[in-house]
């Protein structure tokens, strides 16, 4: 079994060694000290440690890093370097998306996800995207509006 696992983390080559059997989300806050994301119930249950793993939205908090040789990973400190995440954190900036903001974390991974396969999403697409996310403020709306607020500003950007 490998003791050594190489993957891109928000574009940088990183390499993790000894306990691979870490979960990913406890393993970028420790060892690279990449706090972003949030740690909820562990259980993949509540989306708050989601993160973009090759392109696709995945629970981080159960993951062992030992699945990862390979992978690409977004975490939300790399949004800002990419049009879609930019879009997307100005969005929840501009519709006061969410109140505490613990679940956001995951939730705009999730949006950056579906918006980097899908740029036009309809209502029911970010709602079925969002579905596995437990937002206990009741933020909801907001977080629609967010979601569709930062496809329409790329789309208008793209014409
Ligand atoms: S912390 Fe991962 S799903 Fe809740
Ligand atoms: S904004 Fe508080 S849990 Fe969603």
């Amino acid at each position: 079994m490998t003791n050594r696992v190489q993957c891109q983390v928000n574009g940088a080559e990183v390499s993790f060694e000894g306990r691979l059997d870490e979960p990913l989300l406890l393993a970028l806050r420790n060892r690279l000290g990449l706090k972003a994301s949030h740690f909820g119930c562990g259980l993949e249950q509540c989306g708050a440690c989601v993160l973009s793993i090759d392109g696709q939205a995945r629970y981080s908090c159960a993951l062992p890093v030992s699945f990862l040789d390979g992978a690409s990973i977004v975490t939300p400190e790399g949004l800002a370097d990419d049009p879609v995440g930019r879009a997307l954190l100005e969005a929840f900036d501009a519709e006061h998306a969410g109140q505490c903001g613990y679940c956001l974390s995951g939730i705009v991974m999730s949006a950056f996800a579906l918006l980097k396969a899908n740029g036009s999403p309809t209502r029911e697409a970010v709602i079925e995207a969002l579905d596995r996310h437990l937002c206990r403020c009741g933020a909801h709306g907001g977080i629609l509006r967010a979601v569709e607020r930062a496809a329409k500003g790329l789309a208008e950007a793209s014409r």
